[in-house]
């Protein structure tokens, strides 16, 4: 009798689950960048579980084209700022997600979220500390990606019997070679406007270090530092074996130089291994940005709950998919990062995220610049808009002056 009634409560809790969640209806807007190769297979993944959930939400895949949000992060603003929030965004974990709208009063906490799903047991503190403000949890980081590789093409080196770089005077020695063969050296695309920023903020971490880039942000190194200077010479040397046309290429669009053999190199983000696997290419390797050995240049992608959101337990629903294990394993497969939950199957994973897992545990982790985790949105702009001048006019010493006063003006003393 008392087995009978445990079986009878057990199906109604079931049936009673199932029928609340297909319950969910009306509609779910997920605003993001990501439609390059990885990218938008990545989002895909994450649509595709929430809609086998929850068949009856009408999802709206809100994307605006441009790699690290070069578009999406200014039509954002103003839709927030007009009291029309998309009822999730992406946004960085870090200050971008901080400073730019939890101190401004535009999200809602979802620490409930965080106690019920037992996100803080499974994910490091690293990552809880930069999606949390004044006791509170704001976001829900989707992974961990690392902004500091060099991607090459295998066949070239092998080919060519190249060695991949792994100090600056490497690269320049391979780069040379290369070019000797009239293979283009190093893939750069500018056409959004952030890409040579990203592969500068790389360099100043080989110049600086660790502790020394990371100083750049709190004012404990000056950029006036010589090492700052370095790093500048270096990057404008850089810049003289990159294809001619890279001010009509996107991010994407200069990996694919990569994967069709006309460019050696290139220096960008994981997501880049993601556009590879979208793109059902092998034959690449990586090692790590010249000069960045032990060191993890990290930001992590992640999703709130705006306040006034219109699909609120739709939000909600989401964000659970996006904090769970299935979610983050097939999400992270397609995009090329590392799940931000560490009890993941990391057999699933290819080797280069395998390879990235064990570094996440023991390299030194830095805050990338150009993706929102190292400083406030006005100065990252500022950052990426003095060096996309450098590209073009390349004076090193008029644009250190500029980075100082950018600082300055960023209220970090020089
Ligand atoms: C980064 C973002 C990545 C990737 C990349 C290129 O800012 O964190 O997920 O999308 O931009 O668009």
């Amino acid at each position: 009798m008392f087995r009978k009634i445990i079986m009878i409560l057990l199906i109604s809790i079931l049936l009673l689950s199932v029928s609340s969640m297909a319950q969910l209806k009306g509609k779910l807007e997920i605003f993001s960048w990501w439609t390059a190769g990885g990218e938008a297979e990545g989002l895909q993944a994450l649509i595709d579980i929430f809609h086998k959930k929850y068949p009856n939400v009408e999802i709206i895949n809100a994307t605006v084209a441009g790699g690290a949000g070069a578009n999406a992060k200014a039509v954002l603003k103003t839709r927030m700022l007009g009291g029309d929030p998309p009822d999730t965004f992406q946004v960085h974990a870090g200050h971008e997600l901080i400073d730019t709208w939890v101190k401004t009063g535009f999200m809602e906490p979802i620490t409930f979220l965080y106690k019920q799903e037992g996100w803080a047991k499974v994910m490091p503190k690293g990552i809880l500390d930069i999606v949390s403000y004044k006791g509170d949890y704001w976001s829900v980081p989707v992974n961990i990606h690392r902004a500091n590789v060099l991607w090459y093409n295998k066949k070239i080196f092998e080919e060519n019997n190249l060695t991949p770089p792994k100090t600056f005077e490497d690269f320049f020695k391979v780069a040379d070679a290369l070019k000797s063969k009239g293979i283009t050296p190093f893939a750069l695309g500018t056409k959004d406007g952030w890409e040579a920023a990203h592969v500068f903020e790389t360099v100043l971490i080989g110049k600086l270090g660790a502790e020394g880039y990371k100083g750049l942000w709190d004012g404990k190194t000056k950029w006036s530092d010589p090492r700052v200077t370095d790093a500048l010479e270096t990057f404008k040397k850089m810049l003289t074996y990159v294809n001619s046309d890279h001010s009509a290429r996107t991010w994407d669009e200069a990996c694919a130089l990569i994967v069709d053999g006309s460019a050696a190199m290139t220096i960008m983000g994981d997501w880049a291994v993601g556009y590879f696997y979208a793109k059902g290419f092998n034959d690449f390797g990586w090692v790590l940005a010249p000069g960045n050995a032990g060191i993890f240049d990290a930001l992590s992608d992640s999703f709130g709950l705006p306040k006034g959101a219109k699909n609120r337990d739709n939000v909600i629903a989401f964000l659970k998919v996006l904090g769970s294990k299935e979610g983050q394993e097939a999400f992270n497969l397609k995009k090329g990062s590392i799940p931000a939950r560490t009890d993941v199957d990391k057999s699933k994973f290819p080797p280069y995220q395998r390879s990235c897992m064990e570094d996440w545990l023991k390299h030194k982790i830095v805050p990338s610049v150009m993706h929102g985790a190292a400083a406030s949105e006005g100065w990252v702009t500022e950052f990426k808009d003095v060096i996309s001048l450098f590209v073009v006019r390349p004076d090193v010493k008029t644009t250190q002056k500029a980075l100082v006063n950018v600082a300055i003006k960023n209220g970090v003393k020089q």
